[in-house]
This record gives structure tokens, C-alpha cells and sequence, in this order.
């Protein structure tokens, strides 16, 4: 069951976006080569819980932090360690999710740390430009496929591929709520957008020729390419309005 935010919702929607928004720019300048990803982890703790929020990702389902940090191949979830120290060609996924007054807010970015070769660089530009592109589908009336059908439209010819076992999501009261984006072209995203609709566009784009992923057997989280290519995701908070889609985890 979608559930359509009411004008109230979607004012706090908009400052729980927000924060995370603002979140994700505060470590900005911390995100560095000879950094760990669990320093990261602890500013974004600190600050979360500064702004009267909290961290979604914290005890979610069992996770261990309070954000996730995803390196080189590793697709999503990724666990801030001491042990992971960023290092200069590295590119690392951020991606936060705080609560305030009730409400979730979602965005992730990938960073570059360095200087990266360019044909990483292309590629972590084209995987932001993918969710753009899937965000600029999204017209209330029109079908929720858009978004993978544009998304797959840019991104087909590169020879990159597009996860398929991790999707956008609604979001709201709850952290994952129906529907679930797909960021690929299908059928099962035959669902009419609405005003007051919010959920995530968040793209997980693999450098190689395979979409396939696996997760960690170790701590159960860690998810990265089986090929060992490089992934990228970017990944906004969004709001169907009458003529588009407003993004809510922006500045
Ligand atoms: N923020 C992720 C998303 O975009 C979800 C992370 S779940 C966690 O949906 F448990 F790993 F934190
Ligand atoms: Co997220
Ligand atoms: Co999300």
C-alpha cells in the first residue's frame, strides 16, 4: 500500500530531506584521502543527533552504524571500520538516512577521493546523471516504470549495468515503504504516480557488463559486484508534485 503524504507529512518530509541533505555536505570536506570511514560514522552521528534527529540506519534490521560507507566494488551497505582508511582513487558511496520529528530523509552520493582515472570519473558522473535522469521521468499521472525506462535508456550505452536486487523505495514514517523503484526498465512498476507520493531514486550502477552482486557471508551486509568491478550510486529523497518531482534531499 502507497501512502500519500497529506500537506502536514510533506512539510516534514521536506525537513527531514533537508537534514540529511545538509548532513551529506557537512562531511564533504572530512571525506579525504588517509580518512576511515568510521570517522565519517561518528561525525555523522554527532551531527545527526545535534539537529534533534537520529540515524536510520542504526540498529536497522540489525545494522551496526550509522551510515553506510560502500568503497570501489562495494555496491551498498557497507560498514564504517576503522580499517577502512580512504586512499587517493578510491571512490566511496555515502549514503545517510535520518529520522526527525517521525519522518526519514535519504540521499547518498559518491565521492571521488583524489585524483581517480577518467574513465572512473565518467563513470561516476554518468551514475549521477542516471538518477537525474530517472527523476526527470517522474510526472504524477504518468507510470512509476519511467523512472528505469529513462534511467536504462541513458545508462545502456555505456556497458555499465543496472543492480537489480536493490531498488528505491517509498519512504515516510518508515524507512522502506511501498513502492519499490526499480531502476531497470519492467512491468511490475505499473503503478500511476500521484501528488504527495514520496519515495527514492537511487541507482546502483556496476562499471562491468554484470548486475549481478553478492553479500558478505561474513557480516552479512557488505554487498559488492561479483565481477569485482567498480559501482557508483547516487540517490535522492523525491515528492511527486502537480507538475514533477520536487527533490527533498537537496540544499
Ligand atoms: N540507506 C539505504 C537505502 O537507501 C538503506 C540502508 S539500510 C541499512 O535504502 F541497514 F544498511 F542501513
Ligand atoms: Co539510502
Ligand atoms: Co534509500
Amino acid at each position: 500500500m502507497i501512502r500519500i503524504k497529506n500537506n502536514g507529512e510533506i512539510e516534514k518530509m521536506r525537513k527531514a530531506g533537508r537534514l540529511a541533505a545538509q548532513l551529506l555536505t557537512h562531511l564533504e570536506p572530512y571525506v579525504k584521502d588517509g580518512v576511515t570511514t568510521l570517522y565519517l560514522n561518528d561525525l555523522s552521528a554527532v551531527f545527526t543527533r545535534m539537529h534533534g534527529a537520529a540515524s536510520a540506519p542504526l540498529n536497522y534490521r540489525g545494522f551496526p552504524k550509522s551510515i553506510c560507507t560502500s568503497i570501489n566494488n562495494v555496491v551498498c551497505h557497507g560498514i564504517p571500520s576503522e580499517n577502512d582508511v580512504l586512499r587517493n582513487g578510491d571512490i566511496v558511496n555515502i549514503d545517510v538516512t535520518v529520522i526527525l520529528n517521525g519522518f526519514h530523509g535519504d540521499t547518498s552520493r559518491t565521492f571521488m577521493i583524489g585524483e581517480v582515472d577518467r574513465k572512473t570519473e565518467e563513470f561516476v558522473q554518468r551514475t549521477e546523471k542516471a538518477m537525474y535522469r530517472g527523476i526527470d521521468a517522474i510526472k504524477p499521472g504518468k507510470y512509476l516504470h519511467e523512472v528505469g525506462k529513462s534511467i536504462e535508456k541513458y545508462i545502456g550505452k555505456f556497458g555499465y549495468s543496472i543492480v537489480r536486487d536493490y531498488t528505491g523505495h517509498g519512504i515516510g514514517r518508515k524507512f522502506h515503504e511501498d513502492p519499490q523503484v526499480f531502476h531497470h526498465f519492467t512491468k511490475e512498476n505499473k503503478i500511476r504516480l500521484r501528488r504527495g507520493m514520496t519515495f527514492t531514486v537511487e541507482p546502483m550502477i556496476n562499471m562491468g557488463n554484470s548486475y549481478n552482486v553478492k553479500t558478505s557471508r561474513s557480516d552479512g551486509w557488505t554487498v559488492t559486484t561479483t565481477d569485482g568491478s567498480l559501482s557508483a550510486q547516487f540517490e535522492h529523497t523525491i515528492l511527486v508534485t502537480d507538475n514533477g518531482a520536487e527533490i527533498l534531499t537537496q540544499l
